[in-house]
């Protein structure tokens, strides 16, 4: 592990020379061996994007990893049920995509490490979850704690859990917002990397303040992740920093 810090970004396991030890063990030598991953000649990171849903959080992504500037690109789509406009994006991209559906798998325990093989084979420097509706477990984070993200419609630690623009609208906020966070074992309580504020307006119902929340939680997703492949990101305790 880093000298220092309670966790490494990327970058620091991903030069020679850099971390060869990451938290759980799993990071450091292939990467350090095979050096930076890269696409068309320049560097690039590896994102892995999970979706559930309409995956216009995932669109937004693509659209900015078309720029090779970004410093990402999106190497595959992962969800956890068919037939979902997310996946469809994806695979208008021309990006491999992957279903794990839950029900298929005798016990979650399976599901959840079935899901990270998946991921893995397409060796991911950073997983997104972008409107992935489902909890991983401990196989998961084994392999991808600290290096995987999640986007939630609310000013977390408020309103956490799977109804967060109508639990905030229901309780009669006047500022609600998004969160970009690194997953941890519970529900949406992982270290804050990044959030936005959004107005509550008297006449929002829960489909127009979730529009709303979601035009900032694109554009906050994006300068996030970007921000995290280009600078690298350290943890110390729940303190995330972006950058150096
Ligand atoms: C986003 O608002 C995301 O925050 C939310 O689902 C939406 C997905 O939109 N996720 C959660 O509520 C997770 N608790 P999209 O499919 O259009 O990107």
């Amino acid at each position: 592990m880093c000298p220092g810090r309670d966790w490494c970004s990327w970058r620091d396991w991903s030069v020679p020379g850099g971390c060869t030890q990451g938290r759980d063990g799993s990071h450091g030598p292939r990467r350090v061996a095979g050096g930076l991953p890269r696409y068309g000649g320049r560097m690039s990171a590896r994102l892995v994007v999970l979706v559930s849903g309409a995956g216009t959080n995932l669109q937004a992504l693509l659209d900015a990893c078309a720029d090779e500037a970004y410093g990402a690109a999106v190497v595959a789509v992962g969800a956890d049920r068919p037939g979902i406009e997310g996946l469809a994006r994806a695979q208008r991209a021309g990006i491999p995509t992957f279903v794990l559906r839950v029900a298929d798998y005798p016990l979650r325990a399976d599901w959840d490490r079935a899901l990270a093989d998946a991921c893995d084979g397409f060796s991911p420097d950073l997983v997104v979850s972008a409107g992935f509706m489902k909890l991983v477990g401990p196989d998961f984070l084994a392999r991808f704690g600290g290096r995987f993200i999640n986007t939630h419609p609310a000013l977390l630690p408020a309103f956490a859990g799977m109804h967060g623009v109508r639990d905030a609208l229901e309780y009669g906020v006047k500022i609600t917002g998004c969160t970009v966070f690194i997953v941890d074992s519970g529900t949406d309580t992982g270290p804050v990397i990044a959030q936005a504020a959004v107005p509550v307006s008297d006449d929002d119902d829960v489909a127009a303040l979730h529009e709303r929340v979601k035009v900032s939680e694109r554009a906050l997703l994006v300068e996030t992740v970007g921000r995290m492949v280009r600078e690298g990101w350290s943890v110390h305790g729940r303190k995330v920093k972006v950058g150096h």
